[in-house]
C-alpha cells in the first residue's frame, strides 16, 4: 500500500492536478465470454527489408546471381564470367572464376550484403557454396570476411577456405569467426590461382540463428517476436501477396523445397515509392512458407497464410484491367494452390505430395493450420466473384478451415460498405479490416466521426454479433505532423485497443502493421521493430502490443463509468478502459489509458472482491509525447512494473496524464 501511494503521489506531482473523480465499475462476479487466444498477433510482410536483409538470417544479397543485374550486390575482379546452365533449374545462373594467368592477378567476387553484413567478434558464421571444378581435379576457394571501410593494417575480419573437388556440383561449407564486431562487412571469395572453379548460391549465415536452424532467422529479431507472445502470425503480406501483376504475386509453391532452387521474385517495395527507391530489393524466398509455419509454431502463434485471389494489386491496376485479374473460369490453379497449401500444412505425408514435401523438409507432424486468408485489400465486384469458388471448394474439402475475406484498404467508405455484406453473403468466417489513421481516428473524436464515421474505441460496440468476426489485420496510428513511432501514437493505439478487448466476442484477431523496418532500407513507417545490421529496438507501439498480448486474460469483464463503456466520450476526460479476467492466473486485469493532458482520479469498484490482494501495476508513460526509442536508446520508453498489496475497495488511484496503466489484481 505504501508503495502504491508513494508512486501515485510522485505521478501526481509530475502530472499536475486532477479534475473530477471517476468511478470505474468492474463486475468480477460475472465472467464474460472468452478472449480469443488469437486476439493480438503479428503481421509480417517483406517490406522495409523485413525478410531479406532483416529477419531472414542470410547475409549475402543476390546469392544465386539471379537479380536482373546478375552482379547486383557484387564487386568482381579478375576473370569472372556469368553462366546460365547451372544445377538448379529455377536459378540457372552461376559464375565461373578462372585463373588470370598471372600469379599476382587474382580472381575474386565480393558481396556487399544488405547495407553491409553485420558480424559479431568471436561468433561463428557458416559460409556455404555450391561449386565444382568443371575440368575435374581439385581447387581451393579462399573466403575472407573483410572490413574495407574502417580497416587498420589488415582488412580481414576472419577467413576460411573450402577445397572443391570434381566436376559434379556439391555443397561446401566453412566456418568463419570474425575477430571483431563490424556492421558493414563484405564477403570475398577468391578463385583458385591455377584451376577454373564454378560457384553458385554463395551464402553466409550466423550459426547462432533463432532455434539454431541452418536456414534460420536472425536471433534478436525473432526473439522480439517471441516476446510479443503473438496469438496469430499473418504472412506473407500485404500487397506482395497480390503482386503488381499476376506474374509477380507471391506463389507459395516457389518458396518451399531446397533453398537453392527457390526462384527469385520481384518485391514491389523496391519501386513503390520513388522517394524511397531500392532497385536491389527482391524476394529470395529463403524465408518461405515452411519457415513461416515453423516460426509460427516456435513463437506459439496460429499461422495465417494469405494467398492470391487471382487479382493483382488494385492500387496499381484499378479494378477493371483485364490483365490484372483471372476470370472465374480460369481460377482453378489458384484454388488448387490453396487446397495444396492446406495439405502442405496439415496433410498426411503418405498420401499427399505437398505433405510429403513438408515431411522431407523436416516437419512430418502437421502444422495444424486453421485459418487461410484469400485476397488482400481487394475491392470492387470482381473480388466476391473470384472469392466464391475458393470458399466453395475449401469448405467442401476442409470444413474446419476458417476463411478470412477482406473489406478493402479503408476502415469505411464505399468499398468497405459494399464488401462487408458481400462477405456475409459468401460466408467468410472473418473479415480483414485495415486502418492506418491519425490520432483523431484512434481517439474517435466528434470531428473524426464526422469525417470517417465509425472510429475510435467504440468502433466495434455496434457491430452485429452474428456472422463473420473481425480481423483488424493492418492498423497503426500515423501521427499527423509526420511523427512516427513516438510515444503519443502508441498511446492512441493503447486507447483504441480497449475497444478491441471489450469487443472480443466480435474481434477475433488484430495485428499491428507493419512489423519490421531496417533503418537504412525502410519504405513505410511507423513499424513495430527497427534494426540495423547489428542492433534493434522495439518501438513504443511494440510495447503496447506486448502489454495487451501478455495481459489479454481469458475472459471479458464488464467495465463501465457512469454505466457507459469508457471509450473517450466527450464527457469522459480522455479516459479509455477495459477489464478482463485471467482464469489461469486468477487475476482481474484492468487497463486504463489516460489520453488527456490532466491527471485523472479514478475509483476502482471491483464488485465481488474483498480484502487484501497481491497486485501489479504496469505503467507505460513518457513525459515527452514525441519521444521515441532509438537504436542508441532502445530502452528509453519501456513499461515499468511495480508489485503491490492492494486493499479492496481500492482507494482512489491517480492515472497521470498521457499514461497507460495496467492493474493486475490476484482474485
Ligand atoms: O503494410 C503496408 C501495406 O499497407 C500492405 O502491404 C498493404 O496491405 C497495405 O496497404
Amino acid at each position: 500500500m505504501k508503495k502504491i501511494f508513494s508512486v501515485i503521489a510522485t505521478m501526481m506531482v509530475a502530472a499536475g492536478m486532477t479534475a473530477q473523480t471517476h468511478t470505474l465499475d468492474v463486475n468480477t462476479t460475472k465472467v464474460g465470454g472468452p478472449i480469443p487466444s488469437t486476439m493480438y498477433g503479428i503481421f509480417f510482410e517483406d517490406i522495409n527489408y523485413a525478410a531479406d536483409g532483416g529477419l531472414y538470417g542470410e547475409l549475402v544479397k543476390n546469392r544465386s546471381f539471379e537479380f536482373p543485374n546478375n552482379f547486383a550486390g557484387w564487386d568482381i575482379s579478375g576473370k569472372v564470367t556469368l553462366k546460365d546452365d547451372g544445377p538448379f533449374n529455377k536459378n540457372p545462373h552461376y559464375v565461373r572464376l578462372a585463373p588470370s594467368g598471372h600469379s599476382d592477378k587474382h580472381t575474386m567476387i565480393e558481396n556487399h550484403g544488405f547495407f553491409g553484413m553485420g558480424v559479431k567478434g568471436g561468433e561463428e558464421y557458416r559460409f556455404s557454396v555450391w561449386a565444382r571444378v568443371p575440368n575435374g581435379g581439385t581447387a581451393k576457394l579462399w573466403i575472407d570476411l573483410v572490413d574495407n571501410a574502417t580497416m587498420g593494417d589488415d582488412q580481414k575480419l576472419g577467413n576460411g577456405s573450402v577445397e572443391v573437388s570434381g566436376a559434379e556440383w556439391k555443397k561446401y561449407t566453412a566456418i568463419l569467426k570474425p575477430n571483431r564486431t563490424f556492421a558493414k562487412a563484405h564477403l570475398r571469395v577468391w578463385g583458385d590461382s591455377k584451376v577454373t572453379t564454378d560457384v553458385e548460391h554463395v551464402s553466409l549465415f550466423p550459426v547462432d540463428t533463432y532455434k539454431g536452424h541452418e536456414n534460420g532467422m536472425r536471433k534478436d529479431l525473432a526473439e522480439s517476436l517471441e516476446q510479443l507472445h503473438p496469438g496469430v502470425f499473418r504472412f506473407p503480406g500485404g500487397c506482395i501477396v497480390e503482386g503488381t501483376d499476376l506474374a509477380t504475386r507471391y506463389q507459395w509453391k516457389n518458396s518451399v523445397g531446397p533453398v537453392e532452387n527457390r526462384p527469385l521474385n520481384e518485391n514491389r517495395w523496391h519501386y513503390t515509392f520513388t522517394h524511397r527507391y531500392f532497385p536491389d530489393y527482391f524476394q529470395s524466398y529463403g524465408l518461405g512458407f515452411f519457415e513461416y509455419f515453423q516460426l509460427s509454431e516456435e513463437i506459439g502463434a496460429e499461422p495465417l497464410p494469405v494467398v492470391s485471389v487471382g487479382l493483382s494489386c488494385e492500387f496499381q491496376n484499378g479494378s477493371n484491367r483485364s490483365d490484372a485479374h483471372v476470370p472465374v473460369d480460369q481460377l482453378q490453379p489458384y484454388i488448387d494452390d490453396v487446397l495444396d497449401l492446406i495439405e502442405f500444412a496439415n496433410g498426411d505425408p503418405a498420401k499427399n505430395m505437398w505433405a510429403k514435401l513438408r515431411a522431407d523438409m523436416g516437419h512430418p507432424a502437421p502444422f495444424n493450420l486453421k485459418y487461410v486468408g484469400i485476397g488482400n485489400e481487394q475491392w470492387g465486384e470482381i473480388y466476391p466473384e473470384n472469392l466464391k469458388p475458393f470458399v466453395e471448394q475449401v469448405r467442401k474439402k476442409y470444413p474446419n478451415i476458417k476463411i478470412v475475406g477482406t473489406s478493402g484498404p479503408d476502415s469505411e467508405g464505399q468499398q468497405f460498405e459494399y464488401l462487408w455484406p458481400e462477405m456475409r453473403k459468401i460466408g467468410a468466417d472473418l473479415v480483414d479490416e485495415h486502418f492506418y489513421r491519425n490520432e483523431e481516428w484512434f481517439l474517435g473524436t466528434p470531428e473524426a466521426k464526422k469525417r470517417w464515421g465509425n472510429c475510435g474505441a467504440n468502433r466495434y460496440d455496434s457491430y452485429p454479433r452474428k456472422g463473420p468476426k473481425v480481423f483488424a489485420g493492418e492498423y497503426a496510428c500515423h501521427g499527423a505532423g509526420k511523427k512516427w513511432n513516438h510515444f503519443n501514437a502508441a498511446l492512441m493505439e493503447a486507447a483504441f485497443m480497449t475497444g478491441l478487448e471489450r469487443n472480443a466476442d466480435v474481434v477475433e484477431m488484430a495485428t499491428y502493421a507493419p512489423l519490421f523496418a531496417h533503418v537504412e532500407g525502410w519504405q513505410w513507417r511507423p513499424d513495430a521493430i527497427w534494426y540495423d545490421n547489428l542492433r534493434k529496438f522495439n518501438s513504443c507501439a511494440y510495447y503496447v502490443q506486448q502489454l495487451y498480448s501478455v495481459n489479454k486474460g481469458t475472459n471479458m469483464l464488464t467495465l463501465t463509468m457512469n454505466g457507459k463503456p469508457v471509450a473517450g466520450n466527450p464527457d469522459q476526460d480522455g479516459l479509455f478502459a477495459s477489464a478482463v479476467y485471467d482464469k489461469n492466473s486468477n487475476e482481474v486485469i484492468v487497463k486504463v489509458v489516460n489520453t488527456g493532458d490532466q491527471a485523472q482520479e479514478v475509483v476502482l469498484n471491483l464488485k465481488g472482491m474483498k480484502g487484501t490482494h497481491d497486485a501489479q501495476l504496469i505503467v507505460f508513460h513518457s513525459d515527452n509525447l514525441t519521444a521515441e526509442n532509438t537504436l542508441e536508446e532502445p530502452g528509453k520508453i519501456i513499461p515499468q512494473t511495480l508489485s503491490l498489496t492492494l486493499e479492496t475497495p481500492v482507494p482512489k488511484v491517480t492515472v497521470p496524464a498521457r499514461t497507460f496503466h495496467i492493474l493486475k489484481i490476484k482474485k
